[in-house]
């Protein structure tokens, strides 16, 4: 993946090639080497929505784009994607998916379970747009056969890298959400089938009952350039 780009290491326009981009359908010229995201802001749009962590984690920037006289819709990060001479840029900064409520504490970690609260994934027809959308290039489909077999230890594994960017639910001609469905599956998973870890019991008992307030209080404290050396000195990172 692309790294986020800095804008003081992209070149002036006397030294960078000048890709043509087309935001909304209004021409714009910019230099190469830009992410949609930073060409964006390039162009003069300030950034308010669909735009988050820039680092391909928070799922804030689905965007879709294509090309002059080439109408096929391709799907990107708009934090990592970098601009290709004559690319039509949409962004889909929130797409309303539903997302039914539930008290996981009340809930079974079964199939039945997961076509109860999303009875419409049977009617998946396996046309794949999802898996075809995913920035993410996650087998979409696959974790979406595996939550109607009820294979919630499938589900977790083939979704653990979704970002939640919503561009599969987008994209699904029937109006499923995949990327709900695979939550729900993972929180399932989370709660009644991963192993218990006693460590991290006791750890929280630990942190309850304030053995670590002095420390934290420190680093509260701390001026970013401290806390960036104390985190580059971590013991973990000597052993
Ligand atoms: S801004 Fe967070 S994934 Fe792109």
């Amino acid at each position: 993946m692309a790294e986020p780009q800095d804008s003081t290491q992209v070149k002036t326009e006397k030294e960078a090639k000048m890709l043509d981009i087309y935001v909304m359908g209004k021409h714009y010229q910019v230099p190469e080497g830009l992410t949609i995201m930073t060409a964006l802001e390039y162009c003069g749009y300030r950034l308010i929505r669909g735009c988050g962590c820039r680092a391909a984690f928070c799922g804030a920037c689905g965007t879709v784009y294509n090309f002059k006289n080439d109408p096929v819709l391709r799907y990107a990060l708009a934090c990592q994607k970098l601009i290709e001479q004559d690319m039509y840029l949409t962004q889909i900064p929130f797409f309303p998916a539903a997302k039914p409520g539930y008290g996981l504490e009340k809930m079974e970690p079964t199939g039945e379970q997961i076509l109860k609260i999303y009875p419409e994934i049977i009617t998946c027809f396996g046309c794949n747009n999802c898996t075809k959308s995913c920035p993410q290039e996650l087998e979409v489909m696959e974790f979406m056969s595996a939550a109607i077999r009820g294979d919630l230890e499938q589900v977790t594994a083939k979704s653990f890298d979704c970002l939640m960017c919503g561009l599969c639910a987008a994209r699904c001609p029937q109006g499923l959400v995949p990327y709900n469905v695979a939550l729900l599956c993972r929180r399932l998973h989370g709660r009644y089938l991963t192993p218990h870890s006693r460590h991290v019991d006791e750890r929280i008992a630990e942190i309850e009952a304030g053995k670590f307030d002095v420390e934290i209080e420190e680093l509260q404290k701390m001026s970013l350039e401290e806390l960036k050396r104390r985190f580059d000195e971590r013991p973990i990172l000597k052993e």
